[in-house]
């Protein structure tokens, strides 16, 4: 059973599919989730999602987020520049799992064009349901925070 969070979620066009999917599927789930779009499969830049999905997960430091786009790779970016946001690029559940134990993680990446939905729920089931380890891993995510200050 996967503990309960609240969960941003978006996608571009080329994610926007998927991003319906995922979203029924952690509704069902028990996950509170919140849409920031898109809501259809109209051309839209991914920094435009990115950027009110990670203002909302820094906001609310308990809360998750779900990026979609072609490849991921473009949302990783952008969400990647904002302070205290960690985003992992994930097209398989280990990763999703490190992510979350080694890295703290609280934004997922997901291509759309790269896995389908069945593999992308079996992520982001992962993802939602593992906690950070702490421990060794605690400093590092400080050494992060630090470059995030030297900006
Ligand atoms: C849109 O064509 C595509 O560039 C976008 O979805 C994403 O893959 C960018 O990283």
């Amino acid at each position: 059973m996967m503990r309960c969070h609240k969960v941003y979620i978006g996608s571009d066009h080329g994610g926007f599919l998927l991003k319906q999917e995922l979203s029924c599927f952690l509704s069902s789930h028990g996950f509170e989730v919140e849409d920031a779009g898109v809501y259809n499969t109209d051309s839209a830049d991914y920094p435009d999602i990115a950027i009110m999905v990670s203002e909302k997960v820094q906001q609310n430091p308990e809360s998750k987020g779900i990026l979609v786009c072609g490849s991921g790779i473009g949302m990783s970016m952008v969400a990647n520049k904002f302070k205290g946001i960690r985003a992992a690029l994930c097209s398989e559940p280990l990763s999703a799992k490190l992510s979350r134990e080694h890295n703290d993680a609280n934004i997922l990446c997901l291509g759309a064009r790269l896995i389908g939905t069945a593999m992308a729920t079996e992520i982001a089931s992962v993802f939602l349901s593992t906690d950070f380890s702490g421990d060794r891993h605690e400093k590092r995510i400080q050494k992060i925070t630090k470059i995030e200050e030297r900006k």
